[in-house]
């Protein structure tokens, strides 16, 4: 196959579990690294992916800030006539940025909307990695496994998890390639350990049957709404003139490098040429 930029998708049926805030903080986390980076919005109905990236343009130019940006496309989902048509021109567009990205990128970041759409199932099957962030608690995890309420067993595949498979399988049928699923918990509570540890426990067995890594995690922050509508991520702050450095924030940026390191971009595309700024 030839040489391609690396895929990283976000992806859960279930909208606001953190997918267009973390595509955001690897996008921006990646760049920093130094290596080159693309970003496509598939939500762009919701367009929070774009609008983050709008209110960093406008909040780095008001501020003179010289902030790395990926190069972003928003596709909006095909209106053609037909269902053929719409799936049609919806894999053009689709194919079409990822042309534009490949010979200008190192890494290519897709937020995708929560609802089951085709071109959100589309872009899981050119997936190189798969990040799905879920709240953290026994609820959100029948986005990943049916689970019996009293016992706890794993009764099968969520409907996500059935068509990752699916996705999966296309893949390899198409170009041999593979999937690294990686599910990130989120809003993590620092206040209910002993819940966190359960919901930790069945995750595992859960990632062990159907395939899936588990990263650490981000926990609940009330700075993650407030850096959006600047534009900013966490690896900014030391750019942003009207921030102080928390403590929080300080363990809110470790949680962003260990997502990181989990996705291991060193391993995928070797060390960047550019100095990181991390
Ligand atoms: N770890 C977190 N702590 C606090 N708020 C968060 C966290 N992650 C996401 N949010 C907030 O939750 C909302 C939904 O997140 P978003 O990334 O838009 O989810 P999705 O793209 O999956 O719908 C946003 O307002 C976002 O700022
Ligand atoms: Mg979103």
């Amino acid at each position: 196959m030839a040489q391609h930029a690396h895929i990283i998708v976000l992806g859960n049926e279930k909208g606001g579990s953190g997918k267009s805030t973390t595509a955001m903080h690897v996008a921006i986390g990646l760049l920093r690294l130094g290596y080159h980076v693309g970003s496509i919005d598939l939500d762009a109905r919701q367009g929070t992916f774009s609008h983050y990236m709008a209110n960093r343009f406008e909040y780095s130019t008001k501020q003179r800030l010289a902030l790395p940006t990926p190069l972003h496309f928003p596709i909006e989902r095909s209106k053609a006539d037909t269902l053929v048509e719409q799936e049609e021109q919806d894999r053009d567009f689709l194919l079409m940025a990822f042309e534009e990205l490949n010979a200008q990128t190192d890494f290519i970041v897709i937020d995708t909307p929560g609802s089951d759409t085709f071109l959100g199932q589309l872009a899981h099957s050119y997936a190189d990695t798969l990040i799905t962030p879920m709240n953290d608690s026994f609820v959100d995890l029948d986005v990943l496994a049916r689970i019996s309420s009293d016992t706890q067993e794993i009764k099968g595949p969520s409907v996500y998890t059935r068509m990752v498979q699916q996705q999966k399988d296309i893949r390899q049928t198409r170009d041999g390639g593979t999937i690294d699923w990686i599910v990130m918990r989120n809003r993590l509570s620092s206040l209910d350990a002993r819940n966190k540890r359960e919901v930790g426990a069945l995750l595992q067995i859960i990632a062990d049957q159907y395939n899936f890594r588990l990263a650490p995690g981000f926990g609940e922050r009330v700075i993650f709404r407030e850096l959006f509508l600047k534009g900013m991520t966490l690896l900014d702050l030391k750019e942003a003139p009207d921030h102080h450095m928390t403590l929080s924030a300080v363990s809110a940026r470790q949680e962003i490098r260990e997502l990181l390191r989990c996705i291991a971009p060193e391993t995928l595309k070797g060390y960047p040429k550019r100095s990181p700024n991390i």
